[in-house]
């Protein structure tokens, strides 16, 4: 059955006029009753009209009511339509509309009206209106100090002055959006709405009346906030918690959407507290263990909450300063500071060394005062971190990077040059010592040196700074040295020597250096088993020239080279270097070698014997020389003799004779002519040459068997003649 028309309505019923099959009839039907509309709430930044009314619960089943909203005065009507009732708890029913256009810009009126199919509609209730804005003087803009969210579309419009109307509206000098509403007032769309690009984040909008007055507004354009992310919370001293967020989408700073930020400790009834725009801190409730937080995050377009749960000691991340670094030799000390008394909790820190490794120690001091001692290398430059944890859980931030340089290796190395006095019970120990610093451009500040021995008693001497050497008198047995350098208070350094007993060892054989390169001394020698603590190699720094300052050089054990640079030696002159092997007992002499970095040949000439033996033939040449003195500028391989006959440039009146046995100091040379000047001129020889030669000058004899016979045969005929003739000598 299809509603039909009330004609008239007599207490509640209708008479009514229809057509059935071609029939026309009339007919009262139960009509029902006018409603009205008890409440109309306008939610002016929500652009929504509330509209309440009265309902029966009969009302329930199989009821519609239509509802019409309309425009200005004249009730435009803008929207209409038909509701059905669901169940509730009241008998008053709401309804929400919500406008396109902010509801100050005009009137805005609703009225409802009554559909059941049992019976004719009610009557249309009577419009209520809810008013648009009172026109003043001045042009106003809608919607008002609201911040538009972006993305959804807005309706703006301008309510002009009283007996005024509005011709225009421009965003952004754009005209093109415009909808008239009414006699006077005009609005403009804008769908997706977008914040905008330009420096100042505004929409702006022009009012222009008919007057020519124009009116300016600015919209802002925002989003709504987003949810806290990665919300966590941490202490490092547990009294202080600081919880931190990311809270997403980066606003503008001229954004007006403004946002307030508040954590909540769920657990407990401390009053809410503000935070920063993706922090927040507060102070640990005593006694409290786990915590349920959450923020709340709020603006105009909306709200987020986020929330987290933690316990406060799982949540503690120490915070570290540093302390002292105090570097030694091979090993450096270095403290820091947690600042918090976490003693109660298992404070793990890790230590990192550049060049280096990362270390990892428990520290449980109650001060807070962790220290560490970390093997490095002396004398290099390293750089450190440092951080702590609770139990490894969370890692605190590393320290700023400490740089320090450990301090250079100092050694103390020492020898010895024992002398056996005319008494056989008496000795003579020199004691020599060296520093040796790994960095040859620190310095290292010395007080002074302890020399110790024991003999019946414990003896002990102190040396000064400059001091290299001791000297001391003991006697025939074995002897422990300890010498001590004292760096600064609590450092010094130990070097021990033990001085065999006296057993009037034998000297070994002096040993001829072959030849040394340029480059300097190659000495080697027979590996000796005993040697369990390595070789010393000791030599004069002047040679054989006295006073001897000596040298020495010690070698590890298994190793039997040692190379000298020559730059550390004078040429021509003779070097002896004495090996010993370092044995549990003391140092052994096993060899002497002796040598010239080069050898020269500035020799000094022979003493020649005067005077010369010589024959008609030959002539025997004697002369002195030491060929062993250690001063020679080179070892004496023989001697050179010179033979040059006076008067005679030929080469075949010069020749050389020469000596291979250095002590061989005598030589005969044949084939001179007889009485005949020579020449001679004899030098000792090297493997570098001839040295300064000694000459002499001496004539041959005359050989009388040939030579007599041609004087004295003519003598002897005059003599014969002589004697013949002499009887008639007075006749
Ligand atoms: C009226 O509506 C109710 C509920 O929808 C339905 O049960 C009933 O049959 C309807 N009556 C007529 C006459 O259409
Ligand atoms: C509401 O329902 C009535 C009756 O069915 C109908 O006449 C009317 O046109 C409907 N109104 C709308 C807006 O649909
Ligand atoms: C004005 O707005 C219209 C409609 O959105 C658009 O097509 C047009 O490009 C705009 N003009 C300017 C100058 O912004
Ligand atoms: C309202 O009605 C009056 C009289 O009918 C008419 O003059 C006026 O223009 C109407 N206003 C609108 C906005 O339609
Ligand atoms: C709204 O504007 C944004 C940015 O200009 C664009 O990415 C988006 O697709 C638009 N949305 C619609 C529904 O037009
Ligand atoms: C949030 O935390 C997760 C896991 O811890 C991480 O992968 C992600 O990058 C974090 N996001 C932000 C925005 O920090
Ligand atoms: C914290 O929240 C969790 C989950 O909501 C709940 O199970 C727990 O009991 C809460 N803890 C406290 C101490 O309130
Ligand atoms: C806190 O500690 C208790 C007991 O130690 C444990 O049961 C609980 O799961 C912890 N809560 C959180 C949030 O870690
Ligand atoms: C550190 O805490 C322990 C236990 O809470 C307390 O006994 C101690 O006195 C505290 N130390 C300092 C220096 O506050
Ligand atoms: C010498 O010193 C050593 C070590 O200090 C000690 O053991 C020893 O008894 C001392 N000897 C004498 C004779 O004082
Ligand atoms: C020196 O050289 C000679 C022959 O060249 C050789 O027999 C001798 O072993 C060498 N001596 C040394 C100490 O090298
Ligand atoms: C011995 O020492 C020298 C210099 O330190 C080194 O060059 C050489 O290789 C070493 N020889 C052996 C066998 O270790």
């Amino acid at each position: 059955m299809s509603f039909r028309i009330c004609l008239v309505n007599l207490l509640g019923f209708c008479l009514i006029f229809y057509e059935d099959h071609g029939r026309f009839c009339l007919d009262t039907v139960w009509q029902l009753p006018k409603p009205s509309i008890s409440h109309l709430k306008a939610v002016n930044d929500k652009q929504s009209l509330l509209v309440s009314w009265l309902v029966k619960h009969s009302d329930f089943v199989g009821n519609i009511y239509e509802i019409q909203i309309s425009r200005t005065e004249n009730h435009t009507v803008i929207y209409n339509r038909n509701i059905s009732l669901f169940s509730m708890d009241s008998n008053e029913y709401t309804w929400a509309w919500t406008s396109e256009l902010p509801l100050e810009c005009v009137d805005h009126s609703v009225r409802i009206r009554h559909f059941s199919n049992q019976s004719v509609p009610s009557p249309w209730s009577n419009w209520v209106t809810n008013d648009g804005v009172q026109p003043t003087d001045k042009t106003k803009l809608f919607p008002n100090q609201r911040v538009l969210r972006e993305g959804t579309s807005a309706v703006f419009c301008c309510v002009p002055t009283r007996g005024v109307s509005i011709t225009s509206i421009t965003l952004n000098d754009n005209k093109s959006y415009i909808i008239n509403i009414g006699a006077r007032v005009k609005a403009l769309k804008l769908d997706n709405l977008t914040i905008p690009t330009q420096r100042i984040k505004v929409l702006s909008l022009i009012c222009t009346d008919s007057t020519g007055k124009q009116s300016y507004a600015g919209k802002y354009v925002s989003f709504p906030p987003q949810k806290p992310r990665n919300l966590s919370c941490a202490t490092s001293d547990m009294t202080t918690v600081t919880c931190t967020w990311d809270p997403g989408r980066k606003r503008d700073q001229f954004d007006r959407n403004m946002q307030t930020r508040t954590l909540h400790i769920e657990n407990s009834d401390q009053a809410p507290i503000q935070c920063e725009q993706s922090s927040c801190t507060f102070s640990a409730i005593p006694q409290l263990k786990e915590y349920n937080i959450s923020v709340l995050v709020k603006d105009q377009l909306g709200e987020e909450t986020e929330s987290y749960s933690f316990n406060i000691s799982d949540r503690v991340i120490p915070v570290v300063e540093w302390g002292r670094v105090s570097p030694g030799v091979t090993d450096t000390t270095l403290s820091w500071i947690v600042q918090a008394n976490l003693t109660q909790l298992n404070l793990l820190c890790q230590v990192t060394t550049d060049p280096g490794s990362t270390t990892e120690m428990s520290c449980n001091s109650v001060s807070g005062l962790c220290k560490v001692k970390l093997e490095l290398l002396p004398n290099t430059r390293y750089s450190t971190r440092v951080r702590c944890s609770v139990n490894g859980r969370l890692w605190g931030e590393w320290t700023q990077p400490r740089s320090f340089t450990t301090c250079p290796l100092v050694t103390l190395d020492v020898w010895r040059s024992i002398k056996q006095l005319s008494d056989p019970n008496s000795r003579q120990v020199t004691l020599l010592w060296s520093l040796h610093v790994s960095d040859s451009a620190a310095t290292v500040h010395i007080q002074g040196y302890i020399v110790q021995w024991s003999e019946a008693q414990n003896w002990t001497e102190w040396k000064d700074s400059g001091q290299t050497q001791a000297e001391v008198s003991i006697g025939p047995g074995q002897y422990e040295f300890t010498v001590q350098a004292v760096l600064h208070i609590d450092s010094t350094i130990f070097a021990h020597i033990t001085i065999p007993k006296s057993d009037g060892e034998n000297r070994p054989v002096e040993k001829r250096l072959n030849s040394s390169t340029p480059a300097g001394f190659n000495l080697s020698w027979d590996q000796l088993d005993t040697a369990t603590c390595g070789y010393t190699v000791e030599w004069c720094i002047l040679g054989h020239a006295v006073p001897c300052t000596l040298r020495w050089m010690k070698v590890p054990e298994g190793n039997n080279t040692l190379f000298l640079p020559a730059r550390n030696f004078k040429e021509g002159c003779r070097y002896t270097f004495n090996i010993y092997g370092c044995m549990e007992n003391g140092h052994r002499l096993l060899e002497i070698q002796t040598g010239y970095s080069k050898e020269l040949t500035s020799l000094q000439s022979p003493n020649l014997v005067e005077p010369v033996q010589s024959t008609s033939s030959s002539v025997t040449l004697e002369w002195h020389y030491n060929e062993d003195d250690p001063a020679h500028p080179a070892f004496i391989t023989g001697y050179l003799v010179m033979v040059q006959k006076v008067g005679s440039d030929m080469p075949s009146d010069l020749f050389n004779v020469s000596v291979a046995d250095p002590r061989r100091k005598s030589v005969t040379i044949e084939g001179l002519q007889q009485n005949q000047e020579y020449t001679l001129l004899v030098s000792a020889l090297t493997k570098e040459g001839p040295g300064q030669p000694a000459s002499i000058t001496i004539r041959t004899r005359t050989n009388y068997s040939a030579h007599l016979a041609k004087i004295l045969i003519p003598i002897l005929l005059l003599l014969g003649c002589t004697i013949l003739l002499w009887p008639q000598r007075g006749r």
